[in-house]
């Protein structure tokens, strides 16, 4: 959309959806702290023990409002061909009049606020705008951490086209009904218009269904962006990993939701001398410069993690920041007024009131916190935070790792022999299913690229458009791995310990990118021999790294099968090249 259409589009959606007040959001301080506040006398922010955690807050969602609702989530493309077998597709004049329906009315008693930001450093190239308009406080405050948002952004506008996006909790506020804390509807939409790159969402007020900058906008619209101008929207971190000897190098990691990002993003690596530093824990925006070097940018300006598992012991630069200026969402409140969840500390608290608002001891059947449970934190205030991590240019990507959640059968880690291998292997993932999203949990499904719930195309469509960026002239193609830190053991155990000790991989990872380390060619990849990988001072289980390293050729004809039977789905639209990877995959079994 362009600034002239701005003003229009405020007003006609003010008319569609009866707001009381319209407010433009400037992004300052004050405004937020006036959101807080507002917020807390309706009860939805509780605000915590300022000595313990200071200007911080407790939400509780509507328990039916926690997820992402990929079931509740819609690409609506002109032709349903284009929004593939892995979308749900809608056409989009008949949604819009389904929305137009919902939203008609939607802001009755609310205030309209509207807020311009960007995605990405203000005056970087491979940043974007947009401007949401929504009816929660909520989705203001966690989009004022989230992204660059306000009054700087405002004054861009005119320079720049934005991507409009609508949002309403979808519970207008009649004289004769109460408000309610986590106001949301049983009816939840989540749509995207690829085309003509709109985001209308309605009836939920969860991170990834109503922060529209994030999923919506920085995946599934910008993927599409992407495809058409050249270059990488994806769901992965960005982290700097410097040796002992000051070199330093980036590298960009996609894993499923829940499946470790936040984790890897800002590790504090067992091994001396190595340092790892943050740059994003969720999406990576990736364009080649002119020097033909792949630059990565973090579109976000905060973190949105999981906060379930996270401990001082597993990922202390999280929890260190996290102590001050946070808005947590569904965790567990301590007697003292500060948080916890499971896995925050090795003993429970005696007495808390869990996510659900319900007295809570450790005899409960019932979780503390729920196993989705979030924080909202402005990446600024993470201690491991890259000194380029606002760099507008990017920084330079020099490998890429891709990886799922799988009990058995992938490695530890291996290397493709190539970008057209390593795309066969990013559309191949497979990981069990996550909390990160409604249904069922530890599901075995295919998840491409990590990026199933969130390509905004033709999955079929998005292999190509890999495989034609590996074909790019004159450019430095980053080495790409495969990783999977959750194999498990006879008795159902991790073998790998993972979080800090990760850095151990990273370190062969680093290696290979400077034609060192070594490695064994097998029929899935290079795999590290099991010296290469820096395992002094780690006490593991005998034979534990040759399990980890194992390639089962029972379980890999299993495998391919599998890989088969899902590739059908695209039919025509599978890349030849992909096609062909999978046949020599299978032959070099065979042969
Ligand atoms: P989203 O924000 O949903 O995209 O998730 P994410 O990919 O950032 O995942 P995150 O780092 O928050 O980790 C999710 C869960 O995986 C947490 O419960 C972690 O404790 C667990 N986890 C992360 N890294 C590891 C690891 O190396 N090993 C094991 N066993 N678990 C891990
Ligand atoms: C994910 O589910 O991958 C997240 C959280 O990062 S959300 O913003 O809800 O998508
Ligand atoms: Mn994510």
């Amino acid at each position: 959309m362009k600034y002239e259409e701005l003003k229009p589009w405020i007003q006609e959606i003010a008319e569609l959806c009866q707001p009381q007040i319209v407010h433009i959001c400037d992004g300052s301080k004050k405004e937020y702290e006036d959101l807080c506040a507002l917020m807390v006398k309706k009860g939805t922010l509780i605000p915590l023990n300022a000595a313990k955690r200071s200007q911080s807050y407790l939400c509780r969602s509507d328990p039916h409002d926690v997820a992402r609702v990929e079931d509740r989530t819609f690409i609506c493309s002109k032709n349903s061909e284009d929004a593939g077998p892995t979308n749900q597709w809608r056409e989009p004049l008949e949604m819009k009049q389904t929305l137009r329906t919902l939203f008609k009315g939607s802001m009755q008693g609310r205030t309209l606020y509207v807020i311009p930001f960007s995605m990405g450093p203000l005056g970087s190239k491979i940043s974007h705008l947009g401007v949401q308009i929504t009816d929660s406080p909520y989705v203001v405050c966690n989009m004022r951490l989230m992204t660059r948002m306000g009054k700087q952004v405002e004054e861009l506008l005119p320079t720049q086209e934005f991507v409009p996006c609508l949002h309403s909790v979808g519970m207008p506020l009649k004289d004769s009904l109460k408000d309610v804390p986590w106001p949301c509807s049983k009816d939840k939409y989540i749509v995207h218009f690829p085309e003509s790159r709109e985001i209308w969402s309605f009836g939920s007020g969860y991170g990834g269904n109503a922060l529209l900058g994030k999923k919506c906008y920085a995946l599934r619209i910008a993927s599409v962006m992407a495809r058409d101008e050249g270059w990488l929207a994806e769901h992965m971190l960005i982290l700097g990993i410097t040796n002992p000897q000051g070199e330093k190098k980036y590298l960009a990691a996609a894993f499923p939701s829940a499946c470790g990002k936040t984790n890897l993003a800002m590790m504090k690596p067992t091994l001396p001398g190595w340092k790892i530093e943050t740059v994003g824990d969720d999406i990576a925006w990736m364009k080649f410069g002119e020097d033909g070097q792949l630059y990565a940018i973090n579109p976000e300006a905060g973190f949105f993690g999981v906060a379930s598992g996270t401990a001082m012991q597993s990922n202390p630069n999280a929890m260190l920041t996290i102590d001050r200026q946070v808005i947590f969402t569904n965790v567990a409140l301590t007697d003292e007024g500060d948080v916890w969840w499971e896995g925050m500390t090795e003993t429970p608290p005696q007495h808390l009131v869990n996510w659900l608002g319900h007295e809570w001891t450790p005899q409960s059947k019932e979780k503390a916190a729920h196993p989705n449970s979030r924080f909202t934190v402005a990446a600024k205030q993470c201690p491991v935070i890259d000194s380029k991590w606002e760099d507008p240019k990017g920084v330079p990507i020099s490998a890429i790792l891709f990886g799922g959640r799988r009990s058995h059968t992938i490695p530890l880690i291996c290397e493709a022999f190539n970008w057209q291998h390593g795309t066969f292997l990013g559309a191949s993932i497979s990981s069990e299913t996550t909390a990160a999203s409604t249904g069922e949990v530890g599901k075995l499904r295919h998840d491409p690229f990590a990026m199933l719930p969130f390509c905004g195309y033709h999955m079929g469509d998005y292999f190509n458009h890999w495989l034609k960026m590996g074909l790019k002239k004159g450019v430095k193609l980053p080495k790409i791995f495969y990783a999977n830190w959750f194999r498990k053991g006879d008795k159902g155990d991790y073998l790998w310990p993972g979080f800090g000790e990760n850095c151990r991989v990273l370190k062969w990872i680093f290696e290979r990118t400077s034609g060192k380390g070594q490695a064994i060619r097998t029929p899935i990849g290079y795999l590290p021999t099991e010296e290469s990988i820096d395992t002094q001072g780690l006490v593991l289980k005998p034979q534990v790294m040759e399990k980890l390293l194992q390639v089962d050729r029972e379980a890999w004809q299993k495998e391919i099968q599998e890989i088969r039977h899902y590739f059908t789905r695209f039919g025509n639209k599978l890349p030849q090249a992909i096609q062909e990877e999978w046949q020599q995959l299978k032959d070099r079994f065979n042969g």
